[in-house]
């Protein structure tokens, strides 16, 4: 078990509280807050219980260098909204600005640094640069769950130098996760789609050994399609996994998991609104057209699977469904999915966006804030940022 935040006495400590604001804006305005609005449960309760909080996350890849428009001006604006207090924002990251700034903090107060990858020394994790953040605080306090599976010097190398302990929101991803792979409640169906599957070959052969039912949609599917010779036309495939793609599949012959592919496709020649477009068996594929969703038949049999489900665990839209009508497929096993009386989890930010467009967010029972982590949670990779947070 881990040290959770409320297991520590904070009044009047200054607490590092590393948290994932890495959202997406448009010019200076917060386009999606859930995931400020996701870390505000361990904010509050530290402000309410006296920390003098120094809020702390990255946005976007700026590679150690200081991009403008990826300042957190803008996130600082969002939060001291949601909170009804302000959160006075600091344009370093360390430095005698920062020292200043955590002097003058009272109690129940916070202020938020700059971007922490402005810093070279944040994704090197450099020894240096982990201890100068370390040195304004007496705790950290680590909620960016969605950055757990990065090695960086605000999720690990800060650990080194003062005590770490777990937000409410990073040990309820834990838990909740752990859960729904140590002991959920069966059938387990897996959805996994997007675009790759270079980073899903791990989860998926994890699946083939945990889940009941993995089903595989989007254009990952296709390396699957292409390694059973199937015709793609244009479609997108990784031909360099496609032996990858076959060694999954001879594996999923002597695995109790069931690995479903797309029987049916819908394909376009152009990827546009309206333009033509046909449905056709997999293997069917002409030159010339593309797969730009999973066809009506494999949706109501993904569908079926997910109303049948007592878990189901889901990355990946299954289509492009950014561009109507090419969301049918994806929404199709949404509404499955949100209906069924399984325990729901989605993780990544394009499912969870295709969620909320089909207004179904709410019906899942739980949306991870992990995109890249969750999967590496699902891998059973042992993440960073977990590691590093005390024991108790
Ligand atoms: C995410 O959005 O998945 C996390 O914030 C991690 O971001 P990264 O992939 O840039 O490390």
């Amino acid at each position: 078990m881990k040290l959770s935040v409320s297991d520590v006495a904070v009044k009047g400590k200054r607490v590092l509280l590393r948290v994932d604001f890495n959202v997406p804006l448009s010019g200076e305005r917060v386009v999606d807050d859930t995931r400020i609005r996701a870390a505000l449960p361990t904010i509050t309760d530290l402000l309410e219980r006296g920390a003098r909080l120094i809020l702390a996350s990255h946005l976007g890849r700026p590679r150690g260098e200081v991009r403008p428009e990826l300042r957190l001006d803008p996130v600082a604006i969002r939060l001291s909204e949601l909170l009804g207090q302000p959160v006075r924002k600091l344009d370093r990251v360390i430095g005698p600005e920062v020292q200043q700034a955590v002097k003058s903090l009272a109690d129940g107060e916070a202020i938020l640094l700059e971007n922490l990858r402005f810093e070279k020394g944040e994704e090197a994790n450099d020894p240096d640069f982990a201890r100068q953040l370390a040195q304004t605080a007496d705790l950290l306090v680590n909620d960016a769950f969605g950055t757990a599976h990065r090695a960086h010097a605000s999720t690990a190398g800060v650990a080194a130098y003062i005590p770490a302990a777990a937000g409410l929101l990073m040990l309820k991803e834990i838990e909740t996760l752990t859960r729904c792979l140590e002991d959920p409640a069966r059938p387990l169906a897996a959805i996994l789609g997007g675009a790759k599957v270079s980073d899903k070959l791990g989860v998926i052969r994890r699946f083939l050994k945990l889940a009941d039912t993995l089903l595989l949609g989007g254009a990952m599917a296709n390396t699957f399609l292409a390694a059973l010779d199937y015709p793609l036309g244009e479609s997108l495939y990784e031909e360099e996994l496609v032996d990858d793609a076959l060694d999954i599949l001879e594996e999923s012959e002597t695995s109790s998991c069931c690995l479903q592919l797309p029987v049916d496709l819908v394909t376009a020649r152009e990827l546009k609104p309206r333009s033509p477009f046909k449905t056709v068996p997999v293997g069917e594929g002409d030159e010339g057209w593309k797969a730009v969703d999973i066809g009506p038949e494999t949706a109501a049999l993904f569908g079926e699977i997910a109303v049948e489900a007592g878990t189901i665990l889901w990355n990946g839209p299954l289509g492009v469904f950014e561009t109507a009508p090419f969301h049918r497929g994806t929404e199709t096993v949404a509404r499955a999915v949100a209906g069924s009386r399984a325990f729901s989890i989605a993780g990544g930010g394009d499912i969870v966006a295709a969620l909320e467009s089909f207004g179904l967010a709410g019906q899942i029972d739980f949306i991870s804030t992990g995109g890249g982590a969750t999967l590496k949670f699902w891998e059973g990779e042992t993440l960073p940022g977990i590691a590093a947070l005390r024991d108790k």
